[in-house]
């Protein structure tokens, strides 16, 4: 018997077939539709709920390599009358459009946010031993495995920026300063891909306020 523990309510499954997935389980058999089935294939993001924890593209998981897990989709994150921070989040941010990507954008950054409080260190990081999570490169690269095909990007981020800047900072007791704010880094129409260290380096402050804010007059 498979035991799947999602959005802290037991289901017990007799004669799954093994090759279910953990998003068809979740869609099909048990009716919770918030995942979304992009593309089948791992390469949008749509599908991403957490397990124990950590984010996972559940079309690409057998559900059956999960008993005894602990998995959250987003209706376990927050609901209309009780939406998490992140969730009101996007809202204050209009980081969404058709929707279709939100549910799993939300889990991910959901996951991100911890991610960065755990000071793990990503794809971009430069300095391992105190990764700076708070760079808009930094949650690009972290994000970059969501895909919204209608380009909500930049508002995407200043959600996730919102949230980081109340979580992170609280954290650390630390104010951002200008150098390490994303609200100051360029925020393009996609997940750039992140800038190389030089990149960064020759950046200007000025030249990163101006390209956000050629970036969201471009959206609007
Ligand atoms: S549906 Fe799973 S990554 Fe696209
Ligand atoms: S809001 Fe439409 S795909 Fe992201």
């Amino acid at each position: 018997m498979l035991t799947l523990t999602i959005n802290q309510q037991d289901y017990q499954f007799d004669n799954l077939d093994p090759r279910t997935t953990l998003l068809d389980v979740c869609r099909q058999h048990l009716q919770i539709t918030g995942p979304k089935k992009g593309c089948d294939h791992g390469q949008c993001g749509a599908c991403t709920m957490l397990v124990n924890g950590r984010r996972i593209n559940s079309c690409l998981t057998l559900a059956v390599m999960h008993d005894g897990n602990e998995i959250t989709t987003i209706e376990g994150i927050g609901m209309p009358d009780s939406l998490s921070e992140l969730q009101q989040a996007f809202k204050d941010h209009d980081a969404f459009q058709c929707g279709y990507c939100t549910p799993g954008q939300i889990c991910s950054a959901t996951a991100l946010i911890t991610e960065i409080k755990e000071q793990w260190p990503s794809y971009v990081t430069t300095d391992l031993q105190q990764p700076d999570g708070l760079l808009v490169q930094e949650i690009a690269e972290r994000m970059s495995g969501n895909i919204c095909r209608c380009s909500a990007y930049p508002n995407i981020i200043r959600a996730i920026q919102q949230v980081l800047e109340n979580q992170v900072s609280d954290q650390t007791s630390e104010p951002f300063s200008m150098t390490t704010s994303p609200s100051t880094s360029t925020v393009s129409g996609i997940w750039s891909p992140p800038p190389s260290e030089t990149q960064l380096g020759n950046q200007s402050s000025n030249n990163k306020a101006a390209n956000t804010d050629n970036a969201i007059r471009s959206r609007s």
